[in-house]
């Protein structure tokens, strides 16, 4: 047995302080619910961000360490998979001030049915519990052996909500429509099934797979959600099976060594620094939503270069100390181009931060992004709003 509350009050006053939550009832939540039942083990990463060293709280060694972790605001690997040479995380419990801040901009009300995407440990399951009651939350998860786990724990803590295994993009029909949709896994873009399946005037906050976006939409029409992004970035591991996407012979999306040197490389016009503006990742990403990147570190893990790739074609801008980026790319399709233009528009458009951006997405599957509003115009003719088509889903 575990004195638990004084750790959940510590937390939560921490998270009241850096302003993640903002009314009584979510403290209440965070207060009340044990993180370390739902997280009772771990993987610590090492310095590639792999996880490396399980802590487990069934070992007396590991307990001190364990409950410190679960108790603070931190994102806990609870499960990964060996691909090849990687490791693929493939379940988290999600960082306590990202989850209290998309529970705040949920905007729940008493009595609001909720769906949550991605239950993982359940730990977020827990928390809308307590703030809707179980009745009023479903919650679905592709692994059904993360499923039976979740729903255990739960009900460890006196909570019997409808717990789902399944392909959370078709939503959770049978116990629809919802309030509010919560997506704990990245997706490309906003499910058909979700925008059928909520209510009128409800809301869903899923991150994107592009640029730690966090979507807020509410629904628009009877058949299509839009909205702004939010201020803050979230980065979640993406929708299986869209995990196994990344092309087969390309660089995997982790830190990799500095390839060889910068002889024959062309030099770019780009600065530097400008691929470091998470915001315009993002809207670099918004326009050209196949890239991938691998960031090179060098022998004392400074960053020290970038490869672009969109599955078919790969771009490498390489640093020297304050010198400038070089480049190698290959005809006809010179991704690296892309890279620059986007910059200029992004310039142009006075480096739009990523709460001036949005989404709109329709139940047949098209979806288009666009700047300050969803206008119904293409291309930025002279006034400061225009939108861009994004690949349909089906
Ligand atoms: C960051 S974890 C979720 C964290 C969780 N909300 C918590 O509080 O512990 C993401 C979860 O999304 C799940 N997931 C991935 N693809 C999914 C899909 N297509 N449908 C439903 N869940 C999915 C993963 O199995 C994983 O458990």
């Amino acid at each position: 047995m575990t004195d638990w509350q004084p750790w959940a009050a510590t937390l939560a006053d921490k998270l009241a302080a850096a302003s993640a939550i903002a009314d009584d009832q979510w403290r209440a939540a965070f207060e009340g619910t044990p993180r370390h039942v739902f997280v009772p083990r771990y993987w610590e990463l090492d310095e590639y961000n792999r996880p490396s060293r399980l802590v487990d709280g069934a070992f007396s060694a590991h307990r001190p360490e364990w409950l410190e972790a679960a108790y603070t605001d931190r994102f806990l690997v609870t499960q990964w998979v060996a691909d090849e040479d990687r490791r693929v995380v493939t379940s988290s419990a999600s960082l306590p001030s990202l989850v209290a801040r998309m529970l705040h901009i949920l905007d729940v009300a008493d009595g609001h049915r909720v769906l949550e995407i991605g239950t993982g440990t359940g730990y977020n399951t827990a928390l809308l519990c307590h703030r809707v009651g179980a009745v009023n939350v479903t919650s679905v998860d592709i692994d059904a052996a993360l499923v039976a786990e979740a729903a255990g724990r739960l009900d460890a803590v006196g909570y019997a909500p409808a717990v789902v295994a399944g392909d959370g993009a078709l939503g959770v029909k049978d116990h629809g429509p919802y309030d509010r949709i919560l997506s704990t896994c990245a997706t490309r873009g906003v499910p058909p099934a979700w925008i059928d399946q909520l209510a009128d005037g409800g809301r869903i906050v899923t991150p994107l797979t592009m640029g730690g976006a966090l979507a807020v939409l509410t629904k628009s029409g009877t058949d299509e959600v839009s909205g702004h992004f939010d201020v803050e970035q979230a980065w979640f591991m993406a929708m299986r099976p869209a995990i196994r996407a990344t092309p087969a012979g390309l660089l995997a999306d982790q830190p990799q060594p500095v390839p060889d040197d910068l002889a024959g490389l062309g030099v770019s016009a780009l600065d530097p620094e400008a691929l470091a503006d998470p915001d315009f990742r993002l809207w670099l990403l918004l326009h050209q939503p196949t890239l991938h990147f691998v960031e090179h570190f060098d022998d004392e893990l400074v960053r020290a270069g970038l490869t672009i790739h969109d599955g078919a074609d790969l771009a490498t801008a390489l640093r020297r100390a304050d010198g400038p980026l070089h480049v190698r790319q290959s005809s006809p399709r010179r991704l690296w181009d892309t890279v620059e233009s986007a910059w200029r528009s992004w310039v142009d458009h006075d480096k739009p931060r990523r709460d001036r951006l949005g989404i709109t997405a329709t139940t047949g599957g098209v979806q288009y992004a666009w700047l300050d509003h969803p206008a119904r115009r293409q291309g930025g003719d002279g006034g400061d709003v225009f939108r861009w088509p994004l690949p349909t889903l089906s």
